[in-house]
């Protein structure tokens, strides 16, 4: 068997007694002709391996360069040298893979940018930011399952293909198999996809939330994490055209059910990462703090990262109505200075300066707002009393904004019909959506998470192309 291999992580927690074992990695830097640091991604510390001085030929020391790959048989013993508890002292060592140090990219020492490591965003999870981010990624998507599983949730694979637009925003990727030179048209000059593969318009998936909702009407509570898709052309540092989704949907909820288990599940998130990804955060924190020293005083975050991800345990969330929201923009001095860019007042819908005002100045802590206008949420939101406001609820973070968007749905047959027909959706092509609202209605409530906002959230980094190992947004799928 090949793979006889420690993780280093592991190796690194042992006692030392002169055990043999095999370790395998990639070298980080080769000191000395003698000392080797070899890092295999199980975690940002590397294991010192020490070559007698003398036991390496020249041939093997000359292939010895930062990323190249390698087999190491030997003793693991305490270390002599400061900075580690163990070393490993090699008897055998075997070049894997070689790796041209003229033409590797990604030279250590010279701290590249993130710009930069986007470029070559193949390897930069070799680095120790990139690898602690995606250390930290995998264990919050590990979090939700357990969050969901342990309340009795059935997960659902919902379709990445569809016919219809969950949002009703018209922001979808069309799929299709016709030829794009030469697509079979109708008399009026309008492609005819019923010649398409799936004999009609398809696109991909901007929400499982549809489908979430037939599968809640009889598991009563279920969730789907999935990839979705939206051709909205945000070149910001939140909006990817792919990005993933947690979306529960929960039957005999309401809106302020639905917000509790947000809250709940948002914690649940974040204290999966602190008690399992400590050194990777403080990885972070630190890199947080130095990146922070070319910004002046007032552009700094206030707390650090742990101190802020603690914080955030540790309160509650602030619960106001999108009329407070308001209320509290247009009462801002940010607001007399004439500091904002985009238009306060009732009907809007906010922007990311009015949401971050809120959570970032106002009140310094994550916000839940409810009951939008419901001009501008989506045709599935429960109308209020009111018959101006939806039963709706964002959630904003600090540095971030909406992480969460969700609602109460509209479980009454004639008013989400009526909302359908208002906004123009064709209800009998959403025949099987509505057969929800026919056969046993029932209220019920979900949201969604961005996943990758999330990981922005825990991680502390700032750009969402780099908490996801290959964005794709307007002009880029490299990769
Ligand atoms: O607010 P959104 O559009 O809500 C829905 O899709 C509902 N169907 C959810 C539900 O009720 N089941 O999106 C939900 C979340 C946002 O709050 C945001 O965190 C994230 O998805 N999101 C994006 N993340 C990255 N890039 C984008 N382009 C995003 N658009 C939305
Ligand atoms: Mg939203």
């Amino acid at each position: 068997m090949f793979n006889k291999r420690t993780k280093i992580k592991d190796l690194l927690t042992t006692e030392a007694t002169g055990q043999e074992v095999i370790v395998m990695g990639w070298v980080r830097t080769f000191r000395n002709n003698q000392f080797i640091a070899l890092n295999d991604g199980s975690t940002n510390n590397n294991i010192q391996i020490v070559a007698e001085l003398g036991s390496l030929d020249e041939a093997t020391i000359k292939r010895i360069t930062t990323s190249a790959s390698m087999k190491v048989t030997g003793q693991l013993i305490p270390s002599q040298g400061k900075g580690q508890k163990v070393e490993v002292k090699a008897t055998a060592v075997e070049i894997l893979g070689d790796s041209d140090p003229e033409k590797y990219p990604l030279q250590l020492r010279n701290r590249p940018s993130l710009e930069f490591l986007r470029e070559i965003a193949h390897l930069r999870f070799r680095t120790n930011t990139f690898g602690a981010i995606f250390r930290v990624r995998h264990s919050l998507a590990f979090a939700v399952h357990q969050f969901f599983h342990q309340k009795g949730f059935v997960y659902m694979h919902t379709p990445i293909i569809t016919a219809s637009d969950a949002e009703g925003a018209g922001e979808m990727f069309r799929v299709t198999t016709l030829p794009p030179e030469n697509a079979p048209k109708n008399d009026d000059g309008t492609i005819n996809y019923k010649e398409d593969f799936f004999g009609r318009s398809t696109n991909l998936t901007v929400s499982g939330q549809l489908e979430g909702e037939l599968a809640a009407t009889a598991f009563s509570e279920i969730y789907t994490f999935g990839p979705t898709f939206r051709a909205e052309n945000s070149n910001t540092a939140r909006h990817l055209a792919e990005f993933w989704m947690i979306e529960p949907e929960m039957a005999f909820y309401d809106l302020e059910d639905n917000m509790n288990l947000a809250e709940e599940f948002i914690k649940h998130l974040i204290r999966f990462a602190m008690e399992n990804n400590r050194e990777d955060l403080e990885f972070l924190a630190q890199r947080l703090v130095e990146e922070e020293k070319q910004l002046p005083q007032d552009k700094r975050s206030e707390m650090g990262l742990i101190e802020k991800l603690e914080f955030v345990l540790n309160n509650d969330f602030t619960r106001i109505t999108y009329t407070e929201a308001i209320d509290i923009l247009l009462q801002s001095p940010a607001y007399k200075k004439k500091k904002f860019q985009y238009e306060v007042k009732w009907g809007v819908d906010m922007q990311s300066e009015h949401e971050r005002y809120l959570v970032e100045k106002h009140f310094k802590k994550p916000v839940i707002v409810t009951n939008y206008p419901k001009e501008i949420k989506s045709f599935y939101m429960r109308e209020n009393e009111d018959g101006k406001t939806v039963a709706a609820m964002d959630i904003l973070a600090p540095g971030i904004g909406e992480i969460v968007g969700g609602s109460q749905r509209e479980e009454r047959l004639d008013k989400l019909t009526k909302r359908m027909e208002e906004l123009h959706i064709p209800t009998e092509e959403m025949w099987w959506f509505l057969d929800t609202r026919r056969y046993g209605t029932v209220p019920h409530a979900g949201f969604g998470l961005g996943f990758e906002r999330m990981v922005l959230f825990v991680t502390g980094m700032t750009n969402i192309r780099d908490v996801i190992a290959f964005p794709r947004t307007p002009k880029n799928a490299e990769f």
